[in-house]
């Protein structure tokens, strides 16, 4: 198993560029299904879990042209040859899911292995599945499968009990060639579901209201290929803001949406980190002197990101005075916790509350990736701790940020990988 090796690395300086977003070309890649044209993707970041979607699609029947060099993708589904989802690929990346609703939209049926949970929590998919029954599907579970079939889907009116991302990317996907018009009510507003819906827009389909909390789906007979570049990845563009301020160093960002980051410069700020820049790139100035804590309670966007937390939390414990953070989304989102509180922070948890004492000496030790972004948390963290971090279950890294480790080097960060 590869590991990282982090050492202390003083302020961070110069340059990184963000890739494009994982949760925006996920479904944008599923979406190709809608369609028996070829689809160009540009952006692509280059990822594992990119790699799990075009393994997953070739199953189905795409044909998947793979340029990573040039962060370029080329998809095309003539025929559809399987309607499954296997629980190999499933149990890999829960976004496999996001294949139901181009599926039952294309061909009228759908077998999809149930994704487990994962370390953050059960993710179960009963919204996605109440959407698909409005639209007129039959749902069948049964030994781990989740089978849905329709013989023509018709539009309708859904209220989703949360603003889930997956629901309303699956169910917009089953929508657009449904018979009528859809209304989703109380659905995510995330920049990934617009780039989902402009990406189906270019495909002819008509989806007015992402990035609201009521989508208006118009169903129409058929989708033509698209040519589309995905946005850049906010998280990562998160996360590269922390490792400038958990150093105190001085980074400018490039390919960068700043609406899309506006929660995460709004806390950051808040403590004294100074955040400028225009147009596409921003500067994270944490080099101007001491900072100050402050309280964090992850919400759907425009809230702050829950997929922000661990890393802005590896922040505050090193911050001086005492902090909240309060998460939302998830049910068991804290086990970077654990982990951190063995590099010396002091992270108390009651329920969905985690108390930060702040202003600790972190120091290196050996800890575990469980999460993504736990991972992401834990390296940052190494980056300021006294001595020598080890992290082990890098896998969970780096399925989701591209080039983690070269992009950090390129700022001044002491990180190596080794092969256990
Ligand atoms: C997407 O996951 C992201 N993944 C996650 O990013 C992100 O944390 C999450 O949205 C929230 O922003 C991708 O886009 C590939 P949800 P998703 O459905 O769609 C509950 C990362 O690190 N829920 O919005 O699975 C669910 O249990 C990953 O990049 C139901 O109860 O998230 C959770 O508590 C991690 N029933 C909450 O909603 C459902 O049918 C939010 O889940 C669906 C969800």
């Amino acid at each position: 198993m590869a590991k990282f090796i982090i050492k202390q690395s003083g302020a961070l300086s110069g340059e990184v560029e963000v890739s494009g977003s994982k949760n925006a070309v996920l479904p944008i890649m599923a979406a190709a299904l809608l369609t028996e044209d070829g689809c160009e993707l540009n952006d692509v970041p280059a990822l594992r879990d990119v790699d799990v979607m075009c393994g997953l699609l070739r199953s189905i029947g795409s044909e998947v042209g793979e340029d990573y060099g040039g962060n370029r993708l080329l998809l095309q589904t003539r025929d559809i040859g399987s309607v499954e989802a296997p629980y190999e690929l499933v149990k890999k990346m829960r976004a496999s899911i996001l294949v139901m609703g181009p599926l039952l939209a294309r061909t009228g049926k759908a077998r999809i292995s149930l994704p487990g949970g994962c370390a953050i929590g059960a993710r179960p998919i009963n919204l996605h599945l109440k959407g698909f029954r409005a639209l007129g599907a039959a749902i069948e579970e049964g030994n781990g499968f989740v089978e849905a079939t329709a013989d023509r889907l018709h539009g309708s009116n859904i209220y989703l009990d949360f603003p889930s991302v997956g629901a309303t990317e699956n169910i917009m996907m089953a929508a657009v060639l449904a018979e009528g018009v859809t209304i989703l009510e109380n659905v995510a507003e995330e920049p990934e579901i617009v780039d989902l819906a402009n990406f189906l827009n270019k495909m002819g389909a008509r989806i007015k209201g992402a990035g609201t909390d009521t989508i208006k789906i118009e169903g129409v007979g058929s989708l033509k290929g698209a040519r589309h570049s995905v946005i850049p990845d906010r998280i990562e563009t998160g996360t590269f803001m922390i490792a400038a301020a958990i150093t105190r160093g001085s980074v400018v960002i490039r390919n960068v949406v700043p609406d899309h980051v506006k929660p995460v410069a709004a806390k950051l700020r808040e403590c004294g980190v100074s955040i400028d820049g225009g147009g596409d790139s921003m500067r994270v100035d944490a080099s101007g002197g001491r900072l100050v804590s402050t309280d964090v309670k992850t919400l759907p966007y425009p809230g702050f990101p829950t997929d922000m937390q661990s890393q802005f939390m590896a922040f505050l414990a090193t911050v001086e005075g005492p902090s909240v953070v309060i998460e939302t989304v998830f049910e068991n989102r804290y086990m970077h916790i654990g982990e951190l509180n063995r590099m010396g922070a002091s992270i108390k948890i009651e329920g969905s509350i985690a108390m930060i004492e702040g202003g600790r000496l972190m120091r290196g030790a050996q800890v575990l990736a469980t999460d993504l972004r736990a991972g992401a948390a834990l390296a940052l963290a190494g980056l300021a701790a006294e001595g020598s971090t080890e992290i082990s279950e890098i896998y969970h890294i780096e399925r989701g940020y591209s080039d983690f480790m070269g992009k950090l080097r390129g700022l001044g960060a002491n990180i190596s990988r080794i092969e256990d």
